[in-house]
């Protein structure tokens, strides 16, 4: 299976819509594999927030509205921050039955205030055991640092040295909600408490965002890039529910299976995009894909194998933590840079001798986990 045709929206504070994003990208992914609409037959939409936040469910006819008469089957998934990997996971199995399907993942956030945006985040974690305790998710990300710290002996400085890493790449990458943000060390230092440890430079962004492939049974050109492995797995909502807070065990389970699956090893890979919704969860990213061992992930960090010139090339389109994070589209838009960097367009940062990429892309607080390994063709 190739992914023919890529295409998302920047991402930040958007004053577009969510079906304006949504066409935006469903036109650009298009004309990236020179296809027409009319060759599309299925559609899988990922959206997590379309209810609360723009009081729009029934997402399959809204896109089918933006489309007028084309009548195919669409459908929408959602498994928090993971939804539009596992919205590509589920794509997948549909070309059993059809040529060329679309996945498109959308989030329009900041049309609520904070107040209204945390609660609707809250979602993904379970009602009883984190909604009414407070445990919002910087709360959470926060209890994981703090039982990392004591583990490990982690010093704040390397979560900061992640946050400056990820902003630097963004200012790479036009599309980044933090492009044009210039962050220094002594500004990360100085920003405010969010949770303890964690302030608000270990935080990624409430961002609004769109982003789109379209996969296919057939390879056309050779910017198409194989699929080599989607795999997810589900683990308990609740960190309440864990015996490890240091790991999350869907992570670890599925990139098992993708490295078999796909034949590739973490010595194959050559660029990285990992799901750092908070500075803390790239660390354990490293880790539970097997990068390095537990409690040694600040090694690779603070000796700059992490850097586009290092051995592991890390979320160089600078990551949830800059990048942004609008929930629905994150996980494509990992696939989206790591095609950009196969192709060889990735610019200014451009990875060298780029041929397997991964992602990893979290739901909630470890309750979803899904991998995708690509190769050029
Ligand atoms: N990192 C760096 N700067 C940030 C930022 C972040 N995460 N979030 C906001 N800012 C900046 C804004 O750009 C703005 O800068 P400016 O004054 O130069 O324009 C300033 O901080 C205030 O922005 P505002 O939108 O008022 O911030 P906020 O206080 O409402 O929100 C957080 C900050 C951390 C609470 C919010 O970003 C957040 O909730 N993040 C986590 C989202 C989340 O949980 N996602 C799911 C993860 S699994």
């Amino acid at each position: 299976m190739f992914i023919r045709g890529v295409g998302r929206t920047k991402f930040g504070v958007l004053s577009q819509s969510l079906q304006e994003m949504a066409y935006e990208v469903i036109i650009k992914s298009l004309e990236d594999a020179e296809l027409s609409i009319m060759d599309i037959d299925a559609i899988i939409i990922s959206n997590f927030l379309g209810g609360p936040l723009s009081s729009q469910l029934h997402l399959n006819s809204v896109i089918a509205s933006l489309l007028p008469d084309i009548n195919i089957p669409i459908l929408r998934v959602e498994t928090a921050c993971a939804s539009s990997s596992i919205a590509l996971n589920q794509a997948m199995y549909s070309l059993q039955d059809y040529d060329n399907v679309m996945v498109l993942g959308v989030e329009k956030m900041t049309s609520k205030s904070m107040v209204g945006q945390t609660e609707s985040i809250q979602m993904a974690a379970d009602k009883y055991l984190d909604q009414a305790q407070g445990l919002i998710f910087p709360a959470n990300y926060a209890l994981i640092a703090q039982q990392y710290m004591l583990k490990y002996g982690l010093e704040h400085e390397v979560l900061e040295n992640v946050s400056y890493i990820n902003h630097q790449n963004a200012n790479l990458n036009p599309l980044a909600h933090f492009y044009y943000k210039k962050v220094n060390m002594e500004m990360i230092r100085k920003s405010p408490i969010i949770a303890t440890p964690l302030i608000l430079f270990d935080c990624s962004p409430v961002s609004d965002g769109a982003a789109s492939l379209i996969i296919s049974k057939e390879q056309n050109s050779d910017r198409n890039i194989k699929i080599l492995s989607s795999q997810f797995i589900t683990d308990t909502i609740s960190l309440t529910q864990r015996k490890n807070l240091t790991s999350f065990k869907a992570a670890k389970i599925a990139s098992k299976k993708a490295y078999k699956e796909s034949g590739v090893s973490q010595d194959d890979v050559d660029i990285l995009e990992v799901h750092d919704c908070f500075t803390i969860s790239e660390l354990i990213a490293l880790e539970d894909l097997g990068f390095c061992e537990a409690g040694k992930a600040s090694e690779l960090i603070m000796n700059d194998e992490i850097l586009r010139d290092g051995s592991i090339p890390v979320n160089i389109d600078g990551g949830l933590k800059a990048n942004g994070h609008p929930i629905g589209a994150t996980g494509l838009a990992q696939i989206y840079e790591v095609v950009t960097q196969l192709r060889g367009e990735a610019e200014k940062r451009q990875v060298e001798g780029v041929e397997v990429g991964m992602t990893h892309n979290i739901g909630g607080i470890g309750g979803t986990a899904a991998i995708t390994i690509l190769g050029a063709v």
